[in-house]
């Protein structure tokens, strides 16, 4: 039995899933179906990326430890997949002992070689990209954070491997793909490579695995995250099953971290002397509309929303056949409006209440037995044996775009064999021929949801259920006549939007936008009862009063604008809640270290309080 190993990154455990992170998952699950469905022993892998800066920003700012903000940040992928209907035959995170002991294990192999050597550097940081930078990135927008830094630090002989993987590249050519990708990847070669700092010292950055030979460091976090793909098959510790999966037949990849996979990685694994992966694939961005989805300017375009809205069907189909191999996409509401209500409620789900509804009308719901056997139907039935070959040549060569268009375009051969042949008049005056007719077309149609469960396994279900044909073979001629048909509700219900009129678009559902935070970002701002132990007016100032107040074991103060609404001694002892971590700032000369939270309507004022009794002064609110 042939295998089939692909994984997809792994994710930051920090981001929210979004559709370019489900486009790359989707993906990986098509291409698992299809080989699972060949009968390939297929191991299908993916995961999350939980060590360095960022991370131990993020959980420094939530004032959690980095474990628990993992642990809080996860069920966030691993909901998403399970609502894509995700089959992956593992998922690994980057914080399992699993992982750390094969880190450290090839850290060590590499050390042992002479791979490793240390080295004081100084140069130019990047917090945002965790990696010395050169002075040339410096100046471009991409890296933020920017320091001077002077360092000891371990180094990864990559320039040694250099040639070694020019060599592999031009020796095996579908190595990198596309082809543009790899071209990128050797021009970058056609320059001196420089080694590679893989280690980080624990003053600096504590959350991330320790080298083996120093324990003054952890390493480098793409040094870590690469080696999950050897770690979830069993390097090192289920040999057999590593043997048998490695060296993947593909990483999944976007465009942005190709040279980490086709630089990086086949450097590290030379060293540490495996095989090297058979296939890197680097898809493009998906944009949002003209432009880069991004957080930052609040266009990423939440999955689960469209799966709420159109079903999970649609979505991973639209993804499926919108992205052209190797190029950019553009995600819009009224593309993939114009994509489900032409490919999927036109011509998809009509061939099959069409057939369904001739069935019933004249053939009291039963499929009939006999094949059309005139030269319309033969042409039916002979494309349908050939693009089961098509197909799969499209999907084994990744261009599952051009495979579904193939798909799409026989089941309109099909729409029209339906109008030229008419079963609808014959059913009247020959109904022999008709029944022949139906039957040719729902076998064409059985076969094209076959064909296409992979990318729509559910939808497709629901069709082979209504014939009666599940679980049945793609060769031509798995229908089996006389059984009765299924009740099925509409597959594919139109979208229903006037053309021209843009403003009656379903809006798209966004992450971040200008007016919505994240939970993390909610997460961010530290909300806590706080007792007030003294209140005091400000001098000069008749709005202001001057409160000291007790959070937990922490004094703080803050200037209020709230004299004109409260005493100072109706105050004494009331339970507030306040931002315990803004930022301090002086208002009227005088420190003040936070913000109370109080309701106004109109020009009344109403502090918001707890009962004292009830809980202590320091406690989180959530
Ligand atoms: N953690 C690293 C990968 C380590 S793999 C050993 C990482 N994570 S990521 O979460 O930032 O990105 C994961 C993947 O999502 C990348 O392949 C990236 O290209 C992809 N995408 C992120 N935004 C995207 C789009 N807008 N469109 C398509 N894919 C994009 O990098």
């Amino acid at each position: 039995m042939k295998t089939f190993y692909l994984t997809t990154p792994i994710y930051y455990v920090n981001d929210k899933p979004h559709i370019g992170h489900a486009y790359t998952t989707i993906l990986a699950d098509v291409l698992a179906r299809f080989h699972r469905n060949k009968g390939d022993d297929v191991f299908f892998l993916t995961g999350l990326d939980e060590h360095g800066q960022k991370v131990q920003q993020a959980a420094e700012n939530r004032g959690v430890q980095p474990k628990e903000h993992c642990d809080e940040m996860a069920p966030r992928f691993l909901e998403l997949w399970d609502k894509l209907h995700i089959q992956n035959d593992d998922f690994i995170r980057t914080t399992e002992k699993r992982h750390l002991k094969v880190v450290q294990n090839i850290l060590q192999q590499v050390y042992d070689n002479g791979d490793i050597y240390e080295d004081e550097y100084e140069g130019l940081y990047s917090v945002s990209e965790e990696r010395f930078i050169t002075e040339k990135e410096a100046t471009s927008a991409e890296f933020q954070d920017i320091k001077k830094l002077k360092e000891k630090n371990y180094f990864f002989k990559m320039s040694k491997y250099q040639q070694a993987l020019i060599d592999y590249i031009n020796e095996n050519p579908n190595f990198i793909q596309p082809e543009n990708r790899k071209n990128e990847v050797l021009g970058f070669l056609k320059k001196p490579l420089s080694d590679l700092c893989i280690s980080r010292p624990k003053s600096r950055l504590s959350w991330g695995i320790e080298l083996p030979f120093d324990s003054n460091y952890v390493t480098y976090v793409w040094f870590d995250a690469l080696i999950n793909y050897i770690t979830a098959p069993g390097y090192n510790s289920e040999k057999a099953n590593f043997n048998k999966y490695w060296p993947a037949n593909y990483h999944l990849i976007g465009k942005d971290i190709l040279i980490t996979h086709s630089i990086y990685w086949p450097t590290m694994l030379m060293s540490a002397g495996l095989p090297l992966p058979s296939g890197i694939f680097a898809h493009g961005w998906w944009l949002s509309g003209e432009s880069k989805m991004s957080k930052s300017v609040g266009n990423v375009v939440d999955p689960l929303g469209l799966i709420e809205e159109y079903g999970v069907d649609p979505v991973r189909y639209y993804l499926m056949r919108e992205m052209v191999l190797g190029q950019d996409a553009s995600f819009t509401m009224e593309s993939f409006v114009k994509r489900y209500n032409s490919d999927l409620a036109n011509d998809f789900g009509n061939l099959l209440s069409r057939i369904t509804n001739l069935l019933k009308k004249f053939f009291d719901s039963k499929i009939p037995i006999v094949e059309d056997d005139s030269t319309e139907g033969k042409v039916v039935k002979e494309s349908g044996k050939k693009i089961i070959e098509e197909v799969w040549k499209q999907v084994e060569s990744l261009k599952v775009n051009e495979a579904l268009e193939n798909i799409l375009q026989y089941i309109r051969t099909v729409n029209k064999y339906m109008e030229t042949m008419a079963p609808w008049k014959l059913a009247k005056s020959n109904p022999e021929s008709a029944g022949k007719v139906l039957f040719t077309a729902a076998e064409a149609l059985r076969v094209s949801s076959i064909l296409l469960e992979p990318v729509m396994p559910n939808r497709t279900q629901t069709i082979l259920k209504t014939l009666g044909a599940e679980g049945s073979s793609l060769d031509w001629g798995g229908l089996i006549g006389g059984k009765d048909l299924i009740q099925h509700d509409i597959l594919f219900p139109r979208i229903d939007v006037n053309k021209s009129d843009k403003e009656n678009l379903p809006k798209q559902k966004i992450i971040e936008s200008e007016n919505i935070i994240s939970f993390s970002d909610f997460q961010n701002i530290k909300l806590k009862t706080a007792k007030i132990v003294k209140a005091e007016k400000v001098d000069g100032a008749d709005k202001l009063l001057k409160l000291q107040i007790e959070v937990g074991n922490e004094k703080l103060q803050i200037i209020s604008g709230i004299a004109q609404h409260y005493s100072t001694e109706e105050l004494i002892g009331r339970m507030i809640i306040v931002v315990a971590n803004l930022k301090p700032v002086t208002i009227f000369g005088i420190k003040s270290e936070g913000m109370l939270l109080a309701a106004k309507k109109g020009k009344n004022l109403t502090l918001l309080t707890i009962d004292s009794e009830k809980v202590a002064s320091g406690m989180k609110i959530y």
